[in-house]
């Protein structure tokens, strides 16, 4: 485990700082999901619950009640059984949970409508993260009212209410050593997966295959599953944002769009690159490409501590602007195209989002009405992109189906940033020199 002990215990200890006095916290485990009839998913704990626990088993409850005679930090879990686990796998039960995951007081999760109430009792305010499950949602109604019911013999009930989400959330944004670690080793081998498929490229194959070199290279190292699903958008393909059908024969002639990104010990990564089919660009799609890599490194060159979010966004919407005005794909004044967002038939997305636990990661964009600032240690993706729908009969027909995405993923330091994945080929000429070894 490469977060430590010390640090999910510091996470704790930083969400109880923020609490109000004489309130609770309660955090659900991810529940599991069925793929068909009855085999499941396979299970990943939920990102809040992982953060202030570690703890990747199902059919759990967190518990942070400060103050409490009996230990603050209670989790609620499957019991041991050895008929089930030998079937399905080791559980902690409540004895590991207080061994190896460092809870003060562990309870069977069968008993959490007798003892949970009992916790809350007394509290004056309730955290929890509100409508991301309405079956929790009622859970916790019916913990509180089982209280409220006993109010004639003395019992007090609690009376706030208060989302949880905003405050871990705020935790989370600002990674730390032991997670900026992690997600460059996550980025590393993302690049190593994208530097696989570049190397397995050729007119002819299919998307998917693709997309397998890349698990290949993630679940070899150790990253059995991917951050989210992989998108391998070969030709006009790369126009649709979100493809993830990936079964299309590569034609020569073509761009390649490939998103994909590994989940390491539950921190992910995220990259695009869009690479020539045949290993070498044409006149069109290298005067494209060229744009949206000056744009990324436009965006790049804007993150610094004191920048505020925007402010990449608004480097990389110049460079687009621009360079659709040069190559007669837009017409007019560069400034008066941007007021009026003409670049988002081409560019309709935001230049990134943060990262972390989550591919599109937690934390609040803007604070107080204002674009929040950046600070070191946080996360994002740079994605600028340029796509030409195949249908725009606006723009001279070489153009069209041409899709490009270049992403990467940046840490913010003390005085800059650092590029997480910048081992995977992104210039025309390393790209080229790269399929052209390896091809
Ligand atoms: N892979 C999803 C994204 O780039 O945001
Ligand atoms: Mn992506
Ligand atoms: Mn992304």
């Amino acid at each position: 485990m490469s977060i430590s002990k010390t640090e999910f215990a510091r996470r704790r200890r930083n969400l109880m700082a923020l609490m109000e006095p004489n309130s609770i916290a309660i955090i659900p485990s991810a529940p599991e999901q069925l793929r068909s009839r009855d085999t499941e998913y396979p299970y990943r704990q939920d990102s809040d619950f992982y953060y202030l626990s570690g703890f990747t088993e199902p059919q759990a409850v967190l518990v942070l009640a400060p103050g409490r005679r009996h230990g603050q930090y209670v989790i609620f879990c499957r019991e041991r059984d050895p008929a089930t686990e030998l079937w399905h796998g080791y559980r902690a039960g409540p004895e590991g949970a207080c061994a190896d995951h460092a809870a003060d007081d562990a309870f069977p999760i069968g008993d959490i409508d007798d003892i949970l109430p009992g916790l809350i009792e007394g509290r004056e305010r309730v955290y929890y993260s509100m409508g991301r499950s309405a079956a929790f949602d009622r859970q916790i109604m019916s913990w509180v009212n089982s209280i409220r019911s006993k109010e004639s013999t003395g019992a007090v009930p609690p009376g706030e209410f208060t989302d949880l989400n905003h405050f871990v959330h705020e935790l989370r944004l600002v990674k730390s050593a032991a997670e900026q670690r992690l997600l460059r080793q996550a980025g590393e081998l993302t690049a190593r997966g994208h530097k696989r498929a570049m190397g397995h490229c050729a007119p002819g194959r299919y998307e998917y295959q693709l997309e397998a070199e890349l698990l290949h290279e993630f679940a070899s190292s150790g990253a059995r599953h991917a951050a989210y699903p992989s998108i391998v958008g070969s030709g006009p393909n790369a126009c649709t944002l979100h493809y993830v059908e990936n079964s299309r024969a590569m034609r020569d002639g073509e761009l390649v769009l490939v998103d994909a990104g590994c989940e390491l010990e539950y921190y992910a990564a995220d990259v695009t690159r869009t690479f020539p089919v045949n290993g070498r660009f044409s006149r069109e799609q290298r005067a494209l490409y060229e744009i949206v890599l000056q744009a990324q490194a436009a965006a790049i060159a804007a993150i610094r501590p004191g920048n505020n979010w925007n402010q990449p966004h608004d480097a990389s919407v110049e460079v687009i602007t621009r360079g659709l005005v040069e190559l007669g794909l837009l017409k007019g004044r560069v400034d008066r195209l941007i007021k009026r967002e003409a670049y988002r038939e081409f560019y309709m997305h935001r230049v990134g989002h943060w990262l972390g636990l989550d591919v599109h990661d937690v934390g609040d964009y803007r604070v107080a009405g204002s674009w929040r600032q950046l600070e070191p240690g946080m996360v994002m993706t740079v994605e600028p992109g340029i796509y030409v729908s195949p249908h725009n009969s606006k723009v001279a027909r070489k153009w069209r189906g041409i899709g490009i995405r270049i992403e990467d993923d940046v840490l913010v330091t003390g005085d800059g940033c650092e590029v997480l994945t910048a081992s995977a080929p992104s210039s025309v000429e390393e790209i080229e020199a790269y399929m052209a070894a390896t091809g």
